[in-house]
């Protein structure tokens, strides 16, 4: 299994502190596989990695494949929140920021907002393209992924007619209820079912985010089998061996006995910036009711050093960092030396050194000034690699840990109704037919 090492030494907590919750957490863990929490209809997500069926991951690849021989150039996904997020998380995680042509297909993502000059600036980008849609929606009435497939769909029927297509259609939905279930099965189009007990933010081990990983060229099924690896090693109800439980002690000990209202998840590579997005949206989501949580921030090192690093340092102390960095990076550089007369830029010194290197002596240095010197407790997730099982390892480590970090909020992780008050303001506004 590809190890996620959780180190607190700088957290301000010891361990004793943490397993103090042994037999609390124990409990929660206990109920929650007897489906006796509040909630239990939607943990599905526990079991994804064991139940999704291999012929299912057949299937997505090989409708990628004949994408690819089709020369279909990108694959228009459109979703929001969790219908969204996990995708591009995924594929920025494996193939990080520029990946030239180790990507299969190139992906735009719309649907994820009401933008409307985002939204002209796609359509326009992929009018003389040959480009496939997946449109993503669990419920199949949300509206910003609903206008966008309009516009698509019709772009799409207009270039190749309404026959052809429909085969460059896929919608991912409820398996039962929902408008674009209804849509997709009067038109024809092929689906990807998203099961019934797995919430939105759940999803990304679904199809809503296998098949355009299957699309951009990941390996699916080594994902998938991170996963089940990972969930194996992090559903044991003992908390001094299950690391994702630890985690979710640590931070809600930070938040309710040390008053820190927020946590930063920072992480030391670029490919990680929407993983960081998808994580904000499974803490937030699922923890921020009854005026409780931690609010879930963010933050790119040693980017964001040079903005957001002169307030951690120095500024309120409202805040406590998780750090993600990785061992094995997909790809390394070596500083070159240079002749004495040319080593203008006095960097001679750096010679030989690797900017992975030099990455993680930045992330030491900031280690110490953020904890030492700036008294900003700090937990450090160490992980292995960029590898599709990594991926799965640490969406289920995180899915693991949200569960019981809710439930010792006492409040239920699953459900989102906080986000219904805006879409009924706007509804009642545009006079939604009920
Ligand atoms: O986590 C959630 O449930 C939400 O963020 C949803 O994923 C989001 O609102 C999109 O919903 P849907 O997939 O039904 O369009």
């Amino acid at each position: 299994m590809k190890e996620i090492n959780i180190n607190f030494d700088r957290s301000e907590l010891n361990l004793k502190e943490i397993l103090s919750y042994s037999d609390k957490v124990k409990n929660i863990h206990d109920k929650m596989e007897k489906f006796e929490t509040e909630g239990s209809s939607f943990l599905g997500w526990k079991d994804l990695p064991n139940n999704i069926n291999n012929k299912e991951l057949d299937r997505m690849e090989a409708i990628a494949k004949k994408l690819h021989k089709d020369g279909v150039e990108t694959l228009v996904v459109i979703g929001i929140g969790g219908s969204y997020l996990g995708v591009r998380a995924g594929i920025d995680f494996v193939l990080g920021e520029l990946p030239g042509d180790e990507q299969k297909m190139e992906i735009i993502f719309v649907g994820e907002s009401l933008s409307s000059t985002a939204l002209v600036q796609k359509l326009r980008y992929v009018e003389n393209k040959k480009f496939a849609i997946n449109v993503i929606s669990k419920s199949g009435t949300t509206l910003e992924p609903a206008i966008a497939f309009r516009l698509f769909k019709k772009m799409l029927e207009d270039k190749v007619g309404v026959n052809n297509a429909k085969d460059y259609i896929f919608a991912t939905t409820d398996a039962s209820k929902g408008v674009l279930l209804d849509l997709a099965m009067q038109k024809g189009y092929e689906r990807f079912i998203i099961p019934d007990d797995v919430g939105g933010r759940f999803s990304v081990l679904t199809p809503v985010g296998l098949f355009p990983f299957a699309c951009v060229g990941l390996n699916i099924k080594k994902m998938v089998a991170g996963a089940k690896l990972a969930n194996d090693a992090y559903s044991s109800n003992n908390l001094g061996t299950n690391p994702a439980y630890q985690y979710a002690v640590a931070r809600y000990l930070l938040h309710s006995q040390r008053k820190y209202p927020v946590e930063m998840l920072v992480s030391y590579e670029n490919a990680h910036k929407y993983f960081l997005e998808w994580w904000k949206q499974l803490f937030a989501e699922s923890e921020g009711k009854n005026g409780k949580a931690l609010l879930p921030h963010s933050a790119l090192f040693t980017t964001d050093l040079h903005s957001l690093g002169q307030i951690i340092q120095e500024g309120s102390k409202v805040l406590f960092e998780t750090v993600i960095t990785v061992k094995k990076p997909k790809y390394d550089i070596k500083i070159i030396e240079l002749a004495q007369d040319e080593d203008l830029d006095k960097l001679n010194y750096l010679a030989g050194k690797t900017v992975h290197e030099i990455n993680n002596i930045a992330f030491e240095a900031t280690l110490d000034a953020h904890s030492l010197v700036g008294r900003v407790p700090n937990i450090h997730i160490q992980i292995e690699d960029y590898s599709e099982e990594t991926f799965g390892s640490l969406v289920m480590f995180f899915e693991r840990a949200v569960a019981i970090s809710g439930y010792l909020l006492e409040i239920n992780p699953f459900n989102q109704p906080g986000v219904e008050v805006y879409k009924s303001n706007m509804f009642k506004t545009l006079k939604k037919p009920m």
